[in-house]
């Protein structure tokens, strides 16, 4: 199992400190949420905070696209160190494109939906996926109540997989924690994404061990 903690709920003040902690962790990626007020009621971080992030980060840099036109910046991430960038089915009205253009500049690309967009819509775009990213909330906060139905969705997003792209990974982000984990993994989920969970706990680099065990 994947781990990616998101550095949305990191401590800004004291961002090194977190990156340090997630490099010296059992975690695989670094989660990063951008937002631009726009496509989502928040507004995160940008350039120069990747930038710094990408400088420090001894993992994969797991870019989360939550922004209107992304492809307007696929080559910025990259050269900022990005390894893996997803973006909305709901923001890209040029899917296979954007997908196309991600790898072509070497980096892993996959598309998130939100969630109340069915797995359907990934019949013909599966293919082209090396991930995709489940939205178990609405996307804009972290810390927000897991939505029960995507046990549901991984289900029928495995089913896809194993028919069109059986090396398409799963992920799934929003309100996972040690109470959900098992059954999330358990459904096939491949990657989880936590925030929270992980910083907003006691011994973070413990928290982040315990979801590695299973
Ligand atoms: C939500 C973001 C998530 C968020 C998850 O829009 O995409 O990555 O940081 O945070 P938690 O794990 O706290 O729900
Ligand atoms: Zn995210």
């Amino acid at each position: 199992m994947i781990l990616a903690p998101s550095l949305l709920s990191a401590n800004f003040g004291s961002l090194d400190k977190d990156i340090d902690m997630i490099n010296n962790s059992m975690a695989d990626w670094f989660h990063i949420d951008v937002m631009d007020g726009v496509f989502v009621p928040n507004i995160s971080f940008g350039q120069p905070i990747i930038k710094h992030i990408g400088k420090l980060a001894k993992k994969p840099l797991d870019v989360h696209l939550m922004i209107v036109d992304p492809d307007r910046y696929f080559n910025d991430f990259k050269s900022l160190g990005a390894d893996i960038i997803t973006v909305h089915y709901e923001a890209c009205t040029h899917l296979h494109r954007s997908i196309s253009s991600i790898k072509a500049l070497g980096m892993k690309a996959g598309v998130v939906l939100n969630p109340h967009t069915p797995i359907s819509v990934l019949e013909d775009i599966i293919i082209e996926c090396d991930l995709v990213l489940l939205m178990s909330v609405n996307p804009g906060f972290g810390g927000q109540s897991f939505i029960e139905n995507t046990y549901n969705k991984i289900s029928k997003l495995k089913e896809l997989i194993l028919r069109r792209n059986p090396e398409c990974l799963i992920e799934v982000d929003g309100g996972v924690g040690l109470g959900n984990y098992k059954k999330l993994i358990d459904c096939g989920a491949d990657a989880l994404v936590a925030g929270n969970a992980v910083f907003s706990s006691e011994n973070p680099i413990e928290t982040i061990k315990q979801f590695k065990s299973y």
